[in-house]
């Protein structure tokens, strides 16, 4: 009875196990060696122009993505903000949340992709993921309408200046593209899969081999 009222999260989400965010990284860390490197991503590397040292020899995009986030690595489902961000409790409160809080998923990865802010991973979630995903994550603009789960992401970095949330909004870029019939140059397979530019320093890989991660459903509390 002298309990506090639960207080909220700042965020809900996926977080991966060590190993998983150790494979995850890893495949960022090639993707943007191997990118860097390409001939014709050194082209259209006037997008990055802090990363250019010599554009003959390679774009460091490493260095370029150099707000990297610590520890595990995970997918934001709802950002709560402790409570205060609209429809926190609603989606706290609901069955589907509460049976899932503390129970391991496995989430698939189906592409990475790059822009001038931010890198990332884009995950394609099953029926039973988007019971968790609310309702309200796939807009940039309000009169968006694009498919639920469109945002669903891992960051990997952000350059100097951007904010995590910038990956999902990115992300949600290349969606209304793709909705929009621009399905991206391809510029060819490199390990891992197929290139894709979409043009504005918009890079994405589809995987041929999805990478599939382990994750725990939980709240982090900063
Ligand atoms: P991310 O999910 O793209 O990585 C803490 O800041 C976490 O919450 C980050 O992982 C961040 O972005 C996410 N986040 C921050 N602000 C947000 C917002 N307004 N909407 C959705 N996610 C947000």
């Amino acid at each position: 009875p002298s309990l506090e009222k639960e207080f909220l999260p700042m965020y809900f989400g996926w977080f991966l196990s060590k190993r998983s965010s150790e494979i995850l990284r890893k495949a960022g860390q090639a993707f943007l060696d191997e990118l860097g490197s390409l001939k014709a991503f050194k082209k259209e590397s006037k997008y990055f122009p802090s990363a250019i040292e010599d554009p003959k020899i390679k774009i460091d995009l490493t260095s370029y993505f150099v707000k990297r986030p610590p520890g595990v690595l995970h997918c934001t489902t709802k950002y709560t903000e402790f409570g205060k961000a609209a429809g926190a409790e609603e989606y706290a409160q609901q069955e589907a949340v509460k049976a899932s809080y503390g129970k391991g998923f496995t989430l698939s990865i189906s592409a990475l992709f790059i822009t001038t802010k931010t890198v990332g991973a884009r995950i394609e979630l099953s029926e039973q993921q988007l019971l968790l995903w609310p309702g309200d994550a796939d807009k940039i603009l309000p009169t968006d309408n694009l498919p639920r789960g469109s945002r669903a992401h891992i960051t990997l970095g952000c350059a100097n200046g951007v904010e995590a949330v910038q990956t999902g909004l990115d992300l949600l870029e290349f969606v209304k593209l793709e909705k929009a019939g621009n399905k991206g140059e391809q510029v060819g397979e490199i390990g891992g899969g197929k290139l894709l530019y979409f043009d504005n320093g918009m890079w994405m890989l589809v995987l041929s081999k999805k990478i599939d991660v382990k994750a725990i459903f939980s709240g982090y509390y900063g």
